[in-house]
């Protein structure tokens, strides 16, 4: 009898795992645990055996069925499972575009000005956006309580001056980043310092966190005129090959002599519009390193010289691509509608 129940169940077991759908796995079912099916049958028989075999056959035949019964359920499953990504898997249906996300145009701009600098061997640096007095102002040339401060509307931040460096800032220019890099590495230095800079002023055409790209070279002989060929190669390779660029005397404590740098218009090709009134743009200032930042960060003025240049990212940014915010602060007010769309 035990031979006729391992029977049953290895054919049963064959014909489900051969079986195709759900129709043919009924018809199994039906042959082996309907009312008149093998198993049925079977389990009938074993009302006729002898009192003491009947335990032992009785788990026999108890086994046989759960066998049968879990094969049956699980073939079901698959089949079922089969049928379900048969249908999702319809490669006529129009396809889910995933949300993609994209890098923030300040982002997007400061990877391009970083690459127009790397491209003539400028090395780009990050410095601390959290400051002290010394490398924000006083190493720069700034006398203590010089009234030329008040010009970087300063966020000083409240806590016990160090004996040397002074009070904390948030730094308001990336020409703090001038000191640590001559502090860091003697010449020749080829420094571009990209960072968010911060001052107190908040309205449509200003943001209290901003971003300035700041380049600083030092070496022997350098002029004026390397000042200006950097200016041109970028005026030349962000905005294009036929703008213009052009220095004008200016005063900042740190660089003498001192300039304003201007890119020609793109509007009205220089010839004046109602965007630049008089053909030109302001991108930021430059100058030549004053003697006595050098020597405050250990560089002999006699034997070096150099030329720094401080630009603002969101400035450039917005000159380029000719966008028209007519509030700077949405640049970082995190509204996905205005930011999707570069
Ligand atoms: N730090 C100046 C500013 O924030 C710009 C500048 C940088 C000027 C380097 C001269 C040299 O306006």
């Amino acid at each position: 009898m035990e031979k006729e129940f391992l029977t049953i169940k290895n054919n049963a077991l064959s014909m489900i795992l051969d079986a195709e759908n759900n129709k043919e796995l009924d018809a199994i079912r039906l042959q082996f645990l309907g009312r008149s099916g093998k198993l049925t049958i079977a389990l009938k028989d074993l009302t006729k055996l002898p009192d003491d075999e009947k335990p032992l056959m009785g788990r026999v035949a108890n086994n046989t069925k759960n066998v049968i019964e879990d094969a049956i359920n699980r073939k079901e499953n698959e089949l079922n499972k089969k049928r379900q990504t048969n249908f999702i898997i319809d490669i006529t249906e129009p396809g889910i575009k995933p949300p993609l996300g994209s890098l923030h145009l300040v982002t997007q701009a400061i990877q391009e000005i970083t690459k127009i600098f790397e491209h003539i061997g400028f090395t780009r640096v990050r410095y601390p956006e959290i400051e002290w007095d010394w490398y924000a102002f006083e190493a720069l040339n700034f006398p203590e309580n010089h009234p030329a401060r008040d010009d970087w509307e300063t966020f000083f931040i409240q806590q016990d001056p160090h004996p040397k460096y002074g009070s904390l800032v948030l730094t308001p220019h990336t020409s703090s980043g001038q000191i640590r890099q001559m502090e860091n590495s003697k010449p020749p230095i080829k420094m571009l310092n990209i960072a968010k800079t911060y001052r107190r002023q908040s309205d449509v055409s200003h943001t209290p966190m901003f971003h300035q790209f700041e380049t600083l070279v030092i070496g022997e002989k350098i002029s004026i005129a390397d000042l200006k060929g950097t200016l041109d190669f970028f005026v030349k390779s962000y905005f294009g090959e036929n703008r213009k660029s052009r220095i004008r005397p200016y005063h900042f404590q740190f660089t003498e002599p001192s300039f304003e740098t201007d890119v020609s218009c793109g509007v009205c090709d220089g010839r004046g519009c109602k965007l630049c009134k008089e053909g030109w743009l302001e991108i930021g200032g430059a100058g030549m390193v004053h003697p006595n930042v050098l020597k405050n960060c250990g560089i002999d003025p006699e034997k070096y010289s150099g030329f720094a240049s401080g630009w603002g990212v969101e400035r450039v940014l917005m000159m380029k691509e000719g966008i028209q915010i007519n509030d700077l602060r949405t640049l970082y007010a995190n509204n996905l509608d205005f930011l999707t769309q570069f």
